[in-house]
């Protein structure tokens, strides 16, 4: 995958200003559900302080449940040293293309 990284949902609203990418790899990785492992990292390009810094997410992804938790494994540049987690919602999906978009919540600490 490498996918927009935007702050809102719809890709074509202003408010939906593209700050990154979303690059990585999902697998199904759920024997009896539809869960997979994601292995991504959102890398910020946009004109913040965050510009060139990344973080990167790895964890279990069951689609079915509403809020599904992945840790923040490692992240680079502004945000170095930071801690954290992320939570997934699906926002929309389109079954006949397999189109998702979903909505990622990050929570880091930093001193
Ligand atoms: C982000 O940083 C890169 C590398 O320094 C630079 O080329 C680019 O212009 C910056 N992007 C923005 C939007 O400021």
């Amino acid at each position: 995958m490498d996918d927009p990284l935007t702050e809102g949902p719809d890709l074509q609203a202003a408010s939906s200003t593209v700050v990154g990418r979303a690059q990585g790899m999902y697998v199904c990785a759920g024997k009896d559900s539809l869960s997979l492992l994601m292995a991504m990292t959102f890398v910020f390009l946009d004109g913040s302080a965050y510009n060139g810094s990344s973080v990167a997410v790895v964890g279990p992804n069951q689609a079915a449940v509403a809020v599904r938790e992945m840790a923040v494994v490692g992240r680079t540049g502004a945000l170095r040293f930071a801690r954290g987690y992320c939570q997934a919602r699906t926002y929309s999906f389109d079954a006949k293309t397999g189109d998702a978009t979903v909505e990622y919540n990050a929570y880091l600490r930093h001193n």
